[in-house]
């Protein structure tokens, strides 16, 4: 069946000129879009698409069967919390930026998921008293971390460096995830400097880190890292094993890529 369209399907004319091709992905970012989704322009090109927030969600209740609450620390639009609402029974949503909470809160309203979302605004780098004591209630089993990659940029580089990464080296957003949870989800840049995602785990996890490349439209989206000693091996039908050596490494194809 084809997917109703806005009637309006021109460029909001108020849209700065470097965002308008977003625009056009819109029903990608959220199929719900013309029910009054909003996006600020650093939303635009920062959320994560629906089809593959839903895949993770799915992914990381398979891989962690036991795993009830999440903590979508870097949560932006609320792309990736809408989704988890479905996977798991709390979902703790964070973000330092006022005017993101209040979109996660207004997109979650459209998908009538609002009130299954625990949203705090805050620095995750910096947790207050009242945010650790909601952990401490209702320990979190998962972080999710989706971080700013620094802008476009990161596409125009053959090799991603996670420690380059701007305004957080990714192994600072690591290490402050592994003070609420052993078990963490990465969203990173494709071209992510695959030594560097080995070298991010600690000592004490025996298996390997899984990479799941995900795959939408054709192209290559990003990739997801997986990585805790509770993470259960297992591998997905759409899934194509690409390598076996220090981790395991996939390519995870979207239903229409397949189609
Ligand atoms: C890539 S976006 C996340 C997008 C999100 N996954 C979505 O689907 O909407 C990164 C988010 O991290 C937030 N952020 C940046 N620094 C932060 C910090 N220290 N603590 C918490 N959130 C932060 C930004 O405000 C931004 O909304």
């Amino acid at each position: 069946m084809k997917r109703k369209r806005s009637t309006a399907d021109t460029v909001p004319t108020d849209m700065p000129k470097n965002i308008r091709k977003y625009w056009y992905r819109r029903y990608d970012m959220f199929r719900r879009f013309d029910e009054g989704i909003k996006l600020s322009n650093e939303m635009w090109f920062s959320v994560t698409p629906e089809a593959i927030a839903l895949y993770i969600s799915n992914q990381v209740k398979l891989r962690l069967p036991d795993a009830k609450v999440v903590l979508d620390a870097f949560g932006g639009a609320g792309g990736n919390s809408i989704q988890f609402v479905y996977d798991f029974d709390k979902v703790y949503y964070m973000d330092i930026n006022n005017e993101n909470v209040a979109l996660a809160r207004h997109n979650a309203g459209v998908y009538g998921v609002r009130d299954y979302i625990n949203f705090m605004e805050g620095d995750f780098f910096n947790l207050e008293s009242r945010h650790l004591n909601a952990f401490e209630s209702d320990p979190v089993d998962v972080v999710f971390l989706s971080p700013p990659w620094g802008g476009p940029a990161y596409n125009t580089q053959a090799v991603w460096n996670l420690s380059s990464c701007e305004p957080y080296p990714i192994q600072d957003v690591v290490k402050a995830a592994l003070k609420i949870s052993p078990n963490i989800v990465l969203y990173l840049p494709r071209n992510s400097n695959l030594d560097e995602i080995v070298d991010l785990i600690p000592e004490s996890v025996s298996n390997r880190p899984v990479l799941q490349y995900l795959c939408q439209n054709g192209h290559c989206a990003a990739v997801v890292v997986y990585i805790g000693p509770d993470f259960v091996a297992r591998r997905d039908p759409d899934t194509i094993p690409v390598k076996e050596d220090e981790y395991e490494a996939s390519i995870a194809i979207s239903p229409e890529d397949k189609a």
